[in-house]
């Protein structure tokens, strides 16, 4: 990991419990450079938890950690970078990750999974076979393979969450190609995990935060009507709220 801050110690969990939700804890950021993600990872160290930032642009990331150290003050958490690429990684390489999270933080009480691959709105019958599968892997597969490499991390924290942020409501489904595939998907791998693990001390919760203006939605759309689209900054606290449990969705779909 690059970058450095505190590890969490287990007995500052609880203490500040309104002001600072995740104060002590851990939280993996996916995709954290990226819209919700950046954001997400802002509010998470505000509200003090030591924020792995997981993203495959070292420059992105970058920003992210300047911005979390900005922050500074009191139970302000803190932030480490993790590139990868999550196209590429293996499950030996998720394992290491989880390795290396507890090695150098301790523990690991929630994962938020942001990072999405979409290229463009494609019709199937043009769109690049690998790209069609890259798209899957990184919005379906890489999800469910980081989630089962972090389990037993999870388990060990009192009250982890693992957040998946989906797009599984949008105007069309037409030409969303792998990406679309994974998010209905993405809503069967969790309802299985959960029937898995109803005795499981992880929750499990999908995340619908509907159309936001980030880079993934300007590939696909030129907002004519920007209130169609909210700022993902809107869905930050949103965010927190499920990691720290505090938030009683298992179907988070914002008002
Ligand atoms: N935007 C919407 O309208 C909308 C609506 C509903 C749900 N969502 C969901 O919200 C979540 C966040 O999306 P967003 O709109 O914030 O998208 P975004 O701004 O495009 O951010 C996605 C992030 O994922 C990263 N990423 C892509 N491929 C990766 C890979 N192979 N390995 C590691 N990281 C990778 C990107 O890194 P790079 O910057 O390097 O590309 C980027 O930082 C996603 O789960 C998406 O499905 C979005």
């Amino acid at each position: 990991m690059i970058g450095g801050a505190p590890a969490a110690r287990p007995d500052d969990v609880g203490r500040d419990a309104a002001a600072r939700p995740l104060a002590g804890r851990v939280v993996l950021v996916t995709g954290a450079g990226g819209g919700l993600g950046r954001v997400a990872s802002l509010a998470c160290a505000c509200a003090g938890a030591t924020v792995v930032l997981l993203g495959r642009r070292v420059p992105k990331l970058n920003r992210v950690y300047d911005a979390i150290a900005a922050l500074a003050g009191e139970g302000v958490g803190g932030a480490v970078n993790y590139p990868l690429d999550l196209a590429g990684a293996t499950p030996q390489d998720l394992a290491d990750l989880a390795t290396r999270i507890e090695a150098q933080l301790g523990r690991l009480d929630g994962i938020l999974h942001c990072a999405a691959d979409f290229t463009a709105l494609t019709p199937l019958a043009q769109t690049d076979p690998l790209a069609f599968a890259r798209s899957v892997h990184v919005n379906l597969g890489a999800r469910a393979w980081l989630t089962q490499a972090c389990l037993p991390l999870l388990a060990r924290a009192p009250r982890a969450s693992v957040v998946f942020v989906v797009d599984d409501a949008p105007e069309s489904v037409a030409y969303r190609g792998g990406y679309g595939v994974a998010q209905a998907a993405q809503v069967a791998l969790v309802e299985m995990l959960k029937a898995e693990m109803a005795s499981s001390p992880v929750a499990l919760t999908l995340f619908r935060p509907g159309p936001m203006r980030t880079p993934l939605r300007a590939k696909a759309y030129v907002e004519s009507d920007p209130g169609r689209a909210r700022d993902p900054a809107e869905h930050a606290d949103a965010c927190v709220a499920l990691l720290a449990g505090a938030a009683a969705a298992s179907d988070a779909t914002p008002a």
